[in-house]
């Protein structure tokens, strides 16, 4: 079985993945956040920095592309491919307006001639192996079926699937019942994304979906950065030995940002970003998220956070 990390920006780009790896573990593969072009068609430098293999050192990572156009596809597999990666992870997912009325992202799906077409121009003009990550819909949930259909004879490598449509955004629930109808319908075997925030609804996922190996997690491996291993170790880790392991990635995480990011706000921001997670791994997480909040300088915060990390209550 493997348990990949979702893609999510602004929370694990290298530096994340890295003290992830290092400290907590449990985690396949790691897919990065996508990489785009700006509007005038330049790559912005912190896109290369992030699949830099220097930043990624013994990391399993897979770089995730956002395009819609087989050039620019090109564009990204030729650096891609250079850095040593085996496969390009295409998104076909983002369900925000400002991308998907480009006709980025989720914003394909409607199109499943135009997905077939950059696929049978990039397959013979790149080794790399693709793998699409894609929601059921963008408007509705049978959207996916006319594009499962259009590439069922590509060499696809591998199929995520999240279950909501892009209208849905993160609201509501992901659909399992549509993950297995997909499934039931689909050549390829598909991947799970969606939802997983606890051992137990893994393993209620896993008993559903009996043909799934590969399941993705994004949301719940912030919120509980031991999830992964937890689910392959089939128990839970002793709380000493997470709070251990947990302050020694929170520690590193924080120096990280420390260094590259000017200004203490912009500090205070970063790691208040992912406390909105973090404070779901504590019983008392609420509270605690809502006085870390109130702290206006970083060492207020480093006092705070250490506290709560060595002397709350985990949620078991
Ligand atoms: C803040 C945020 C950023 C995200 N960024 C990306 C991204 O760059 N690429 C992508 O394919 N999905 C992105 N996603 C979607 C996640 O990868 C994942 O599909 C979604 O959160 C559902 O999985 P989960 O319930 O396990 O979190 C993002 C989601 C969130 C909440």
């Amino acid at each position: 079985m493997v348990i990949s990390m979702a893609p999510l920006q602004g929370f694990t780009d290298a530096p994340f993945r890295n003290a992830f790896h290092r400290n907590i573990g449990g985690i396949d593969k790691f897919y990065t956040p996508f990489l785009r072009l700006e509007n005038d068609g330049s790559l912005k430098s912190k896109y290369l920095k992030d699949i830099l293999p220097e930043n990624n050192s013994g990391i399993p990572v897979i770089p995730q592309i956002l395009i819609n156009n087989s050039k620019d596809f090109l564009f990204f597999a030729k650096i891609i491919a250079d850095n040593g990666y085996p496969e390009v992870n295409w998104n076909l997912g983002c369900p925000y307006p400002m991308v998907s009325k480009r006709k980025l992202g989720s914003g394909l799906i409607p199109y499943p001639e135009e997905i077939k077409q950059i696929l049978e121009t990039v397959i013979p003009q790149t080794h790399l192996k693709i793998s699409l990550k894609i929601r059921a819909g963008y408007q509705q949930a049978d959207e996916i079926f006319p594009v499962l259909e259009a590439i069922k004879t590509l060499p696809i490598h591998e199929i995520i699937l999240h279950p909501r449509i892009a209208r849905q955004m993160y609201k509501g629930t992901a659909n399992h019942e549509i993950f297995i109808h997909t499934q039931q319908q689909s050549v390829f075997k598909l991947a799970y994304n969606g939802d997983i925030t606890t051992t137990t609804n893994f393993k209620f996922l896993q008993t559903k979906l009996t043909e799934t190996n590969h399941f993705m997690i994004g949301r719940g491996l912030i919120a509980n950065p031991f999830l992964g291993i937890e689910i392959k170790n089939g128990f839970s880790m002793p709380e000493l030995e997470k709070r251990h392991l947990f302050y020694q990635f929170h520690q590193e995480l924080l120096l990280h940002y420390e260094k590259v990011l000017s200004g203490e706000s912009h500090q205070l921001n970063k790691m208040l970003g992912f406390w909105e997670y973090w404070s779901l791994l504590f019983s008392n997480g609420r509270k605690l998220y809502k006085t870390l909040k109130k702290s206006h300088k970083i060492n207020q915060y480093k006092r705070l956070s250490s506290g709560f990390i060595q002397n709350e209550a985990f949620i078991n």
